[in-house]
C-alpha cells in the first residue's frame, strides 16, 4: 500500500479524506496540532519520518470573513503552507494533492467556470488560495489542484448546520438569494479526490456535486426535507447582509474535465444533502 499523509486532518474535509483513503492506502492523518504546514522544519521532519508517496493538503484558514482582518494568517496558511508542502514533495518525489476553491473566480459570468478561465478573487481568502495554487504549480511538477465549493460534512459546522440551529431560535429567516454555487458533500468530494488519484492524474480539476442553487434554495430544500414548517424563509440580496468579505455572484464550477478523465460523475447536490440530513438525524459520525 502506498504511504499517504493527510494534513489538516481534523477539519471537515480532512476527516472524510482520511476515512475514504484508509482502505486503499497506508494513511497518516495529521491534525494542525500534529503538523503545522507553515512550519518548514516540522514539514521536513514529517517527510523524513513517514516518507509519504502522496500528500493530501486539506489544511486551510477557511473563515472567509476573518481573512479580511487576518491577512497575514490567511496568506501564511493558504499560500506559504502549500508552497512549503510543494517544495517537500518536489524534493521527495511525492504527489501533492492540494484543495482549492471556487472563490478564486470573480463570479461575473453566468455559465460554469472552467479550470483555465481567468482568476480574479474578490476577497483575501480567494486571493490567498490563488497564491497557494501558484506556489504549488511553480514548485513541483507532480501535483493535483482540486477546486471545490460550498462544502458540508459531518466533521464541522457549515451552512446547513447553521440554518438548522437558527430554525430552532427564529420564526423568520432571511437567506441570500443572489449567490449561486454547487453545494458539495465532503464525503463525495473525498471519493472524487480518490478517483483522480487512482487514475494517476495531475494538473487542475474542478470537483463538486452536480447542479447548482442559491443559499436560499439550499436552505429551503433542507427545511422541506426536514419538515420544518414554523419558520418563514425570506429571499434577500447580499447587500442585506453586509459582511467584511465580498462573495462571487456565480461560482458554479464546470466539472466536465473530471468526468472526461475519470469516467465518473459526481451525483446531484440534492442527493448528497438528503444523505447528509439522514446521517445527521441518525447521529452518524465519520
Ligand atoms: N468549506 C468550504 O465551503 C470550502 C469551499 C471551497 C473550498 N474549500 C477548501 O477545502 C479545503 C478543506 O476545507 P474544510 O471546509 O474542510 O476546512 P476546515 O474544516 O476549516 O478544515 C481546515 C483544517 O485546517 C487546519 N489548519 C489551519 N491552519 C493550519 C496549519 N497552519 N497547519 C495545519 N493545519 C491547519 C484547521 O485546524 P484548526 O481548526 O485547528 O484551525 C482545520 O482542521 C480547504 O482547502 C478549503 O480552502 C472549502
Amino acid at each position: 500500500m502506498k504511504r499517504l499523509i493527510v494534513t489538516g486532518a481534523g477539519g471537515m474535509l480532512g476527516a472524510d479524506v482520511t476515512r475514504q483513503f484508509s482502505s486503499n492506502f497506508k494513511v497518516t492523518a495529521l491534525t494542525r496540532k500534529e503538523l503545522d504546514i507553515t512550519d518548514k522544519k516540522a514539514v521536513r521532519q514529517v517527510f523524513k519520518h513517514y516518507r509519504p508517496e502522496i500528500v493530501i493538503n486539506c489544511a486551510a484558514f477557511t473563515r472567509v470573513d476573518d481573512c479580511e482582518s487576518m491577512k497575514e494568517t490567511a496568506f501564511s496558511v493558504n499560500a506559504e503552507g502549500p508552497g512549503i508542502l510543494a517544495s517537500a514533495c518536489r524534493d521527495s518525489g511525492a504527489l501533492l494533492v492540494h484543495i482549492s476553491t471556487d472563490y478564486v473566480f470573480d463570479g461575473s459570468k453566468k455559465s460554469p467556470w472552467k479550470e483555465d478561465e481567468p482568476k480574479a478573487p474578490l476577497n483575501i481568502y480567494g486571493e490567498s488560495k490563488l497564491q497557494g495554487e501558484k506556489r504549488v504549480e511553480a514548485r513541483c511538477d507532480n501535483y493535483l489542484i482540486i477546486r471545490t465549493s460550498w462544502l458540508f460534512g459531518l466533521n464541522g459546522p457549515n451552512f446547513i448546520t447553521t440554518m438548522l440551529d437558527l430554525s430552532k431560535k427564529r420564526d423568520e429567516l432571511s437567506v441570500v438569494n443572489d449567490q449561486e454555487g454547487s453545494p458539495t458533500s465532503t464525503r463525495d468530494l473525498a471519493w472524487g479526490i480518490k478517483m483522480l488519484v487512482m487514475h494517476d492524474l495531475c494538473g487542475v480539476f474542478h470537483c463538486c456535486n452536480s447542479g447548482s442553487c442559491t443559499w436560499f434554495d439550499l436552505c429551503r430544500f433542507v427545511f422541506e426535507k426536514r419538515g420544518i414548517k414554523g419558520v418563514t424563509l425570506k429571499p434577500v440580496p447580499s447587500e442585506s447582509f453586509p459582511r467584511p468579505a465580498a462573495r462571487p455572484e456565480y461560482s458554479v464550477l464546470d466539472t466536465s474535465r473530471f468526468k472526461k478523465f475519470t469516467g465518473r460523475k459526481m451525483r446531484p447536490w440534492q442527493q448528497a444533502v438528503s444523505e447528509y440530513l439522514s446521517d445527521l438525524e441518525k447521529g452518524a459520525t465519520i
